[in-house]
């Protein structure tokens, strides 16, 4: 078992739904928590897919894109300043702040491999996609002199059949997370150059 196994699978109370952070309160989180402007970018990008992704393939309303890019938003807002609590710590910040529990559990469902909690709704289950896939879609624009202009799909392929190319990118996860959904890897990867490209 995983050092870093939250080892439950119930997370907040149904007594909170609909309790959110607003996002100038996750962004002050972010800024305390989160010295590193990269990894900060990276909560960023995946916010946005995540947003992106309720509003456009799920239909949500308003509220429910919010839990969507909230969960985007903080899911590794701990990993930086506890590498080996990542994951417990914000899920439990998020508790004692009485947040909505499908942004928590959907925060502790991001690794399902690493935190021992499986992916339940399809919000849970699109982080779990979009995640280490956007991840190596940006290492990649950094690579690239003109970043993520002109992006294609094929040249994603490639980096991500290259091992060495972001190798801190688990791929065995992202075959997984795409295991569990009906969106093929192509139809991804362009969802995701089409809408983390302009997040600055
Ligand atoms: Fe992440």
């Amino acid at each position: 078992m995983s050092s870093r196994n939250l080892g439950r699978t119930l997370f907040g109370s149904p007594a909170n739904a609909g309790n959110l952070l607003s996002l100038e309160e996750a962004h002050t989180l972010l800024n305390e928590w989160v010295p590193n402007e990269r990894l900060r970018l990276h909560m960023r990008q995946v916010a946005a897919n995540m947003k992106a992704w309720a509003i456009e393939k799920e239909r949500a309303d308003e509220q429910t894109a919010r839990k969507w890019e909230l969960a985007g938003l903080l899911h590794d807002a701990d990993w930086e300043k506890y590498p080996d609590d990542h994951c417990r710590i914000i899920v439990e910040e998020l508790e004692k702040r009485n947040i909505d529990p499908d942004v928590i559990r959907c925060i502790a469902s991001h690794g399902p491999r690493v935190f021992g909690v499986e992916p339940e709704i399809k919000m849970d289950k699109m982080i779990y996609a979009l995640d280490e896939l956007s991840g190596l879609i940006h290492a990649y624009s950094l690579m690239r002199p003109e970043g993520y202009a002109g992006m294609e799909v094929k040249g994603v392929k490639k980096r991500l059949k290259e091992k060495t190319f972001a190798a801190g990118v688990n791929r065995e996860d992202i075959t997984d997370a795409l295991s569990r959904i009906d969106t093929s890897l192509d139809d991804l990867i362009q969802f995701i150059i089409d809408n983390q490209s302009s997040v600055s």
